[in-house]
């Protein structure tokens, strides 16, 4: 019987628990034998307790769980060889040569780039009389299959990762909270949403609460940013709008790359356009409770499919991720993806927005 185990890495996100339960299920279901990695690649290198073969029933009640629920760590060991050596001997000590892991891009690389080392390391585990022969040979290639799970839908080569719509759901409800306050008062809310380097968030959020004004990494603002929003901010005010909704990424910056801080753009609503303002940093709010219905139903779909690439891979199959498409469940080179999402990251250092935009549009 194969032996697959399943992980959850980096920052938690909403529809991770639902990836687990399918992976498990589906590896049942086809004759496998499932297990959980707990604490992320710390649990795989230190093996032990931290590697349980589960059941069916181990997973009941998974899919409406928010966050991660066997945990997710952010390792240093696995990033050094050493710790790696230690990950592969676990696996070859548990029967395992299969792996799904569902975490962000800096996760996947670093599962690939474990796959590549795999007869390396069980080479140097024989070598250090640390394995015999014979418990390595049937276990010659390593299996790696990434799902994306982030909130920040900022991998390339997918729709959705596994967990964006249920943070953009949080999001709108919290902006709708403020905008009633906002509102009452005539006020204006300068409000930081997460995303790191992606702005899918700030832009969707703006887009489906009908923001005034929005900052994102990709397409920083015009250099005179703060006359213009000051005059469009007027303006609705003048075609007698009572409030005034700003949302700023966390990774905005204007075209020099100097961030744009929500504190700033306060001070501007205050000094340029006469309102009251403050501040509403959502935080980890936007991470944590229960999964909307679509990144469940994306968890499951893709956590099926997982286990279906794990069992059509080949030696020379590169490890793929599994991504959305036009409401496709489709298989990408995860390299591939990565790159590509690495790109975006160049593009916005050389201040080449314009590539920065037309790489997002592609996705
Ligand atoms: O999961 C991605 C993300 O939400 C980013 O948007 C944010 O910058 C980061 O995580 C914060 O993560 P942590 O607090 O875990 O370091």
């Amino acid at each position: 019987k194969r032996r697959i185990g399943v992980m959850t890495s980096g920052g938690d996100s909403p529809g991770m628990n639902g990836a687990v339960r399918a992976v498990v299920r589906m590896a049942i279901h086809k004759g496998c034998e499932a297990y959980c990695i707990y604490e992320g690649y710390d649990g795989l290198v230190k093996g032990g307790d931290m590697i349980k073969a589960v059941g069916w029933e181990d997973v009941r009640g998974f899919l409406s769980e928010g966050g991660t629920l066997i945990g997710t760590a952010r390792c240093m060991e696995f990033m050094q060889r050493n710790g790696r050596l230690k990950a592969a001997k676990n696996m070859i000590t548990k029967g395992m040569d299969a792996l799904v892991i569902c975490g962000g891009d800096g996760s996947l690389t670093g599962a690939d780039k474990f796959r590549a080392e795999w007869p390396g390391l069980l080479q140097e585990l024989v070598d250090t009389k640390q394995l015999t022969q014979e418990q390595i040979t049937p276990f010659k290639h390593l299996n790696i299959v990434g799902l994306v799970g982030s909130i920040d839908n900022d991998l390339s080569m997918t729709d959705a990762t596994i967990g964006c719509y249920s943070s953009l759901a949080r999001i709108c409800e919290a902006v709708d909270s403020v905008d009633t306050t906002a509102t009452s008062h005539q006020r204006a809310f300068v409000i930081e949403v997460m995303g790191r380097h992606c702005g899918w968030l700030a832009l969707m959020a703006g887009v489906s609460t009908g923001a005034d004004f929005i900052f994102i990494p990709e397409s920083p603002p015009s250099e005179n940013w703060q006359d213009e929003m000051c005059s469009v901010i007027k303006k609705h005010r003048a075609m007698g709008k009572r409030k005034t909704i700003v949302i700023v990424a966390e990774g905005a910056h204007d075209q020099d790359l100097n961030p744009i801080k929500p504190s700033q753009v306060k001070d501007l609503l205050i000094k340029k356009a006469g309102l009251d303002t403050r501040v509403t940093t959502l935080g980890h709010v936007q991470r944590g409770g229960t999964p909307a219905a679509y990144d469940r139903m994306l968890a499951t779909l893709q956590g099926v499919e997982a286990i279906k690439a794990v069992l059509d891979a080949t030696p020379e199959t590169p490890s793929p991720v599994i991504c959305m498409i036009e409401n496709k469940i489709v298989r990408r080179p995860l390299l591939e993806a990565v790159a590509q999402t690495k790109e975006v990251a160049k593009a916005i250092e050389n201040k080449d927005f314009a590539r920065a935009m037309e790489l997002r549009d592609a996705e």
